[in-house]
């Protein structure tokens, strides 16, 4: 199993103040990496339009360079003078942005973004995150950010300064520190390249909410996922794992388990346990997964369970993000 193995020097974890956050700008316009928060997870940020600086977080991230990154702008307008926006676009745009809703675009040909950040594809991720950390630095630095989250790849993604530190603080030059992500999952990655809109990655905003918004919305289906990876590469199954086996759907723990629960437990006995959300609230549960998924790869069990949670609304990200955990990686 993965195993992160720490060494050089550690970067600095700091309080985003205005100094901080001009040491941060300045930086990101050196071409140095910058891990700053967003409302969803923590992201790895460099200047989108810096080849080197943009090559720099595959190599952080030991990510391959065929998974292209998500662009991160402070308004509308800096985004389309990089993407094509269309109809759908606009209207998404004003009803969720900022916020957690990632749109796949054409990119326009005189983009000035890397084009290693979009990994050779005809189409470009952008979003607005909804976090004033994270719009304060796009405003100061100016210039587009290309930011994954800030874990190395096919590890769990980071919601606190301290899981960036953990796992990636040799590697970037600042962490600006903003407590725990609100949301706690990943955006939703919606592909808006063809007429069929199709949600690449469920996230906050539900396939129920774009609807209520466009009409006509398709999630991905399992089949397409293996199809589609040259396109959508984060569809890999086994893209966030963590160090341990993960049981879903666990009606109870077994003794060298942790227990992640949703809703009442009815094994207050059991000597680990981690309470998604004791009121059952899948809101609660996005913001706590990631965090008690790093706290149970620090614990001395075997294995992860983890009990049902339903199918509706953010329960549909959080099991999406459950599903892969678990995959098999051979
Ligand atoms: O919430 C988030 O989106 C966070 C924060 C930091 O903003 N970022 C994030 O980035 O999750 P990352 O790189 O871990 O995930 C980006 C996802 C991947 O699944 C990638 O394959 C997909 O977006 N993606 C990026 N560009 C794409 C494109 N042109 N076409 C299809 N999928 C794309
Ligand atoms: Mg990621």
């Amino acid at each position: 199993m993965r195993r992160i193995i720490r060494k050089g020097k550690m970067s600095e974890i700091v309080t985003p103040t205005p100094a901080a956050l001009a040491k941060a700008a300045l930086l990101l316009q050196q071409g140095k990496l910058v891990a700053m928060p967003t409302e969803t997870v923590y992201g790895l940020a460099a200047d989108a339009t810096n080849d080197h600086a943009v090559a720099a977080i595959y190599a952080a991230k030991g990510r391959p360079s065929f998974n292209p990154l998500i662009i991160h702008g402070y308004d509308f307008a800096q985004l389309a003078a990089h993407v094509q926006m269309d109809n759908r676009a606009e209207e998404l745009a004003a009803h969720f942005w900022p916020g957690p809703l990632t749109l796949i675009l054409p990119r326009h040909n005189n983009s000035r973004i890397s084009l290693l950040a979009s990994a050779g594809l005809p189409s470009l991720a952008v979003r607005i995150p909804q976090h004033k950390v994270a719009l304060d630095l796009l405003r100061m630095v100016q210039t587009p950010l290309a930011a994954p989250s800030a874990n190395p790849s096919g590890y769990l993604s980071p919601t606190t300064a301290q899981h960036v530190a953990q796992s990636l603080g040799d590697k970037v030059a600042l962490i600006l520190a903003s407590g725990k992500s609100s949301i706690g999952v990943e955006s939703t990655v919606l592909d808006l390249t063809q007429q069929q809109v199709r949600i690449l990655r469920p996230g906050a905003i539900t396939a129920e909410m774009l609807a209520a918004i466009i009409g006509q919305v398709d999630t991905i289906k399992e089949a397409d996922k293996i199809t589609s990876q040259i396109t959508s590469p984060g569809q890999m199954s086994s893209h966030y794992a963590p160090n341990k086996p993960l049981r879903l759907n666990a009606q109870s723990p077994n003794s060298n388990e942790v227990w992640l629960t949703f809703g009442p437990s009815l094994e207050a006995t059991h000597l680990y346990q981690l309470s998604l959300s004791d009121s059952g609230d899948l809101t609660e549960a996005a913001a706590n997964l990631f965090v008690h998924l790093h706290t149970a790869e620090q614990m001395n069990v075997a294995g992860i369970a983890v009990m049902p949670i339903p199918e509706t609304g953010l329960g549909i990200a959080i099991n999406d993000r459950l599903k892969r955990a678990a995959a098999d990686k051979n």
